[in-house]
């Protein structure tokens, strides 16, 4: 997510080189520490979920995170519920690099974990958490624009909807397209059952960002614009925009926007 400000010429999903992407790198730039941005994000996520299955008591669940890269910390949070969670990813070298964290992951993932842990529904699992990750979690490469497809057939037909997701800087930081943009959201949603509870994070205002010595597209998005791609899909939906300059240190952006719902009940 580290940018360099510049405007790219139109890049599609799939014109960009994700087989190139190097998970290291994008670790390193991004989560090798706790950022102040994360501690915040991590905060509301976990309000969101614990809140929502207080509610809805639910710990035989399937969660999916969309696009996962290299990043752990949104399959973390659906960990207390999900008897299994899948990362869909497209880039072959973030795939490898997820598939080598699932025996022990990286202890620079346990201060993502704290703060998760500062909730109850958390801390009774903290002493098994690595066990879990490693048998709960699924890596399965593939195209979050492939979830389009099952609405040909039919919701009650398809065995592949998830009861918890979560999509973290993917849909505005895989294209310059907003109309990628909006079929990214769709496709997310699609993936969920009816009730859902989903988080999600946006760069706002980013014009593409660098990994390593790669350069990757992203579409400049407001909170305006990312309320409206979930128009229809939900039932309930707040949006925060985290703008704090201490949040800026990613340059290139202008700010962070976070979505956290519920899948609408009637879809
Ligand atoms: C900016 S990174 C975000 C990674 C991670 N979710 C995070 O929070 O840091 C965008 C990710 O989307 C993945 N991606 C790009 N196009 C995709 C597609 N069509 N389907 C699934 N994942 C895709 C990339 O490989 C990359 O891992």
């Amino acid at each position: 997510m580290t940018s360099r400000v510049q405007t790219d010429s139109d890049v599609l999903n799939d014109d960009a080189p994700w087989d190139d992407f190097d998970p290291r790198a994008y670790v390193d730039q991004n989560y090798r520490d706790l950022l102040d941005a994360d501690a915040e994000i991590l905060t509301f996520v976990r309000e969101h979920f614990s809140n929502h299955f207080r509610e809805h008591p639910d710990r035989l669940i399937r969660g999916i995170d969309i696009g996962a890269g290299a990043n752990l910390y949104p399959a973390l949070s659906m960990l207390p519920w999900c008897t299994e969670i899948t990362l869909l990813e497209r880039a072959r070298k973030n795939v490898r690099y997820l598939r080598g964290q699932k025996p022990h992951y990286d202890v620079s993932w346990d201060s993502f974990w704290e703060v998760l842990c500062q909730d109850p529904e958390y801390a009774v699992i903290d002493a098994d958490r690595r066990e879990r990750f490693r048998a709960r979690v699924q890596v399965e490469q593939g195209n979050l624009f492939a979830m389009e497809r099952r609405k040909l057939f039919g919701r009650s037909r398809d065995p592949r909807r998830w009861q918890i997701g979560t999509m973290f800087f993917v849909a505005e930081s895989i294209s310059t397209s907003h109309a990628e943009f909006r079929r990214g959201v769709a496709c997310f949603m699609e993936a969920l059952e009816p009730g859902a509870p989903f988080a999600a994070a946006f760069m706002e205002g980013s014009r593409g960002y660098d990994v390593g010595d790669r350069h990757y597209p992203a579409c400049d998005v407001d909170e305006t614009q990312v309320r409206e791609s979930f128009q229809g899909f939900v039932e309930k939906i707040e949006t925060r925009r985290l703008g704090e300059s201490s949040h800026l240190v990613r340059p290139g952006h202008t700010g962070i926007i976070l979505a956290c719902g519920r899948r609408d009940r009637n879809s």
